[in-house]
């Protein structure tokens, strides 16, 4: 490793949790930290048959032996993010950058009427009126805030103080690639950039200190709230291919489209991907559920991932076959 990012490429809700989860656990990683836009963003691991959601954390929020960290351009609602730490017990690992603005109320209030909420279908946890108004230079930052004040620390320093120590570290974006402010479909967006060079600035570290940076595609698309979905299918179609899902923040029933190697490439490239991963294959071919080694795949099933491989010139280095944090085929060298 040293110092890896991993971000979704398409809508959100690739799977980028597992996939850090998954990263966590093998690699060591001594300090994971989240960039991306805040709680808006819901990432799910399952460890144990056990389901673990996190919208402020790091998906590394499981293991005791690594430090938890948000970086300054991510929006913090302290609400959320105390409940975390009490869950994973990760009172003592977790750091908040000083810089990181603070959803108040009145952000949630203004993010649940008219048109962010109706026309945009936001999430309704009020990160956009929040970046709004840290770009309005009236946001509070955390730390203003008395509720988070002992967990305060430079994340950048911390990034940096590890790299020195060649200790592995492991940036989590959010959202998906289509979903940033400047290259997805605006208006139909979230309210700032979620490419990889982005996650940077958000934890403070410039892109020369970056190894890898893994886009995450899930094996079909889907999409929750407002905007084009090319070649969508409707909700009979996506519950016969056992595509439906439902938004881990908001409930919402997802929309879904077949894979689109289109979107894909354009992703790798907005991202600088080194390498991508691919999530869900057991959703597309059931006779893959839990396989943790490529030759054991059926035919199909590594006919699709060749094709993806072919036309994005990049090998599928890690691919998920379940749920379960562990259902990975790695192929890393
Ligand atoms: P906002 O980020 O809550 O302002 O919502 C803007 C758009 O991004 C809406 O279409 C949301 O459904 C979508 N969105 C925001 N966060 C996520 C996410 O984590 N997964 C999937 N969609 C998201
Ligand atoms: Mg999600």
């Amino acid at each position: 490793m040293p110092c890896n990012i991993v971000v979704g490429g398409f809508f959100g809700d690739e799977g980028k949790g597992k996939i850090v989860a998954y990263l966590v656990k093998m690699d060591n990683v001594r300090l994971a930290a989240r960039g991306g836009v805040g709680p808006n963003a819901g990432h799910t691991f399952n460890l144990n048959g056990q389901t673990f959601k996190v919208r402020m954390l790091p998906s590394a929020a499981f293991n005791v032996n690594t430090n938890l960290a948000i970086g300054a351009g991510v929006l913090v609602d302290p609400i959320i993010l105390l409940k975390e730490i009490s869950t994973f017990h990760a009172h003592g690992r977790t750091f908040v950058d000083p810089h990181c603005g603070i959803i108040k109320e009145e952000h949630i209030r203004q993010d649940n009427i008219s048109f962010l909420k109706e026309r945009i279908g936001t999430t309704g946890t009020g990160t956009g009126p929040a970046n709004s108004d840290r770009a309005l230079r009236k946001l509070s930052l955390a730390m203003d805030c008395s509720e988070i004040k002992n967990y305060l620390n430079d994340v950048s320093c911390m990034i940096h103080s590890d790299l020195d120590k060649k200790n592995n570290v492991l940036l989590e974006g959010t959202q998906g690639t289509y979903l940033s402010l400047y290259h997805g479909g605006y208006p139909f967006v979230t309210s700032k950039d979620v490419t990889a060079s982005s996650v940077c600035a958000d934890v403070g570290i410039g892109p020369k200190y970056i190894d890898d940076v893994i886009v995450v595609f899930k094996s079909y698309i889907t999409r929750v709230g407002g905007g084009p979905l090319e070649n969508e299918l409707g909700k009979e179609e996506t519950q016969k291919r056992g595509w439906q899902e439902y938004g881990s923040v908001t409930g919402r029933e997802r929309r879904s489209s077949p894979f689109n190697i289109e979107l894909a490439k354009k992703a790798l490239r907005l991202n600088g991907g080194t390498s991508f991963a691919l999530t869900k294959l057991d959703v597309l071919f059931p006779e893959c559920a839990g396989v943790t080694d490529y030759s054991k795949l059926s035919s199909p099933s590594k006919k699709f991932v060749e094709e993806i491989e072919a036309e994005l010139g990049l090998k599928a280095e890690l691919i998920g076959t379940g749920a379960e944090v562990d259902a990975v085929i790695d192929q890393r060298h």
